[in-house]
């Protein structure tokens, strides 16, 4: 279960917004994007694929940037316990540009039975490409001809240097629906395969997404607040986390917000915190700094109970303690906060949330007026980048 406390730690009351134009003229004059339908079209197949997947390697490796794999990395990253082995392990990469990361990855899985997803809708991502030629090469190299049957390629239904690869290599292909941008796509195969293949149920995802969907109350009077708070200056957001498993999903929430919002000169700078971390580094800044920013807090409650003697309360108690005495101390130094809280962190809350703040970031997007599907800003590292490339050294 979710809920949501938007009024405690705010100056701002309800009373005080005007909803109708969100309610009434945005869901009918605006196109919602496929991520809205929440199409479940494909979710036996990626069931059935992953659960061979699950029988045949020791490692999956999925490989993509951007969309093409936070919101599998969040969803992974806070169901998996800290510790352990897991029967199948699920790593990431393509994500950076590191030599030694690809190195290390080689050597580490040298022994292992590997199987390999590469995500991109576009097909054409230079992080990606140079992560997945390496490793193609190496999988050609340890399984032959085999190595085809170990590869799915996630990409455009029709175009792209991806697909043509895939069709030329023989590899199973899985398609990013044409209507979903990357950072709205993790309850599509983008996201699904590899959270399926991590042995999640992706169909309690869907269960918390259709709940969001349903209730939309929150999220317009959450996409409202920020807004107002923005208008007064306040530039930035904070997502805070009293759970490091949940640092995945902050990254996640900074990608979405960060490329539907910041253009045209307008946006809301979106950034994080686990604590009680990092209350001992940003914490200060947050509490006297300058008087730009704003608090979204994501806490989620433990389903495990340890209980201090010392203290007559357990630690979840502690922390959910700490958590408040922050939001009071910073609601006092002028720094507003919203709460959200997770009964425990579950797949149908994890999908609520996916829900929640997709709809909050079009809603923001809206707000500002601006284009929230494009991030055209993202081409002009790349377009510098693909010259220098070319260039003589
Ligand atoms: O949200 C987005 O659309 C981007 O972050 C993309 O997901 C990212 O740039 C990767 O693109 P592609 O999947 O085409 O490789």
């Amino acid at each position: 279960m979710i809920t949501f406390d938007l009024k405690t730690y705010q100056y701002k009351k309800l009373n005080d917004f005007d909803l109708s134009n969100i309610k009434e003229t945005f869901l009918k004059d605006h196109p919602m994007g496929g991520w809205y339908d929440l199409r479940k079209d494909d979710i036996k197949e990626i069931q059935e694929v992953a659960s061979t997947i699950r029988k045949s390697c020791e490692v999956f490796l999925v490989i993509g940037i951007g969309g093409s794999y936070m919101g599998a990395k969040a969803v992974i990253d806070a169901m998996m316990p800290y510790y352990g082995k897991k029967p199948v392990e699920v790593i990431f990469a393509g994500y950076q540009l590191s030599t030694d990361y690809l190195l290390e990855l080689k050597e580490y899985l040298k022994d292992k039975e590997v199987m390999v997803n590469v995500i991109s809708k576009s097909g054409t991502t230079l992080e990606p490409a140079i992560a997945f030629q390496e490793v193609l090469s190496w999988m050609e190299e340890k399984y032959g001809e085999g190595a085809k049957d170990r590869i799915f390629a996630t990409t455009d239904a029709k175009t792209g240097t991806l697909l043509a690869l895939a069709k030329e290599k023989g590899f199973k292909t899985f398609v990013v629906p044409d209507d979903i941008g990357g950072r709205f796509s993790v309850l599509t195969p983008v996201g699904l395969l590899p959270i399926a293949v991590a042995g999640f149920d992706i169909e309690e995802l869907f269960i918390g997404a259709s709940k969001a969907k349903e209730n939309l109350e929150d999220c317009y009077y959450y996409s409202k607040l920020r807004d107002e708070l923005y208008q007064e200056g306040k530039v930035v957001e904070s997502f805070d986390f009293y759970e490091p498993k949940l640092a995945s999903f902050a990254e996640w929430l900074k990608q979405l917000f960060g490329e539907s919002q910041g253009k045209e000169g307008k946006g809301i700078l979106p950034v994080s915190t686990i604590n009680t971390r990092d209350l001992h580094s940003l914490g200060q800044y947050y509490q006297e700094g300058k008087d730009i920013l704003f608090s979204t807090c994501i806490f989620a409650h433990s389903n495990q109970s340890l209980y201090l003697e010392e203290y007559h309360k357990t630690l979840d108690e502690v922390n959910e303690l700490a958590m408040e005495s922050v939001a009071q101390a910073h609601y006092e130094g002028h720094l507003p906060t919203s709460i959200i809280r997770m009964d425990k962190i579950s797949l149908e809350n994890l999908g609520y949330l996916i829900f929640f703040f997709e709809m909050s970031a079009m809603l923001g997007g809206y707000l500002l007026n601006i284009r929230y599907y494009d991030q055209p800003g993202v081409n002009g590292y790349k377009d510098i980048l693909h010259k220098k490339i070319k260039e003589d050294r």
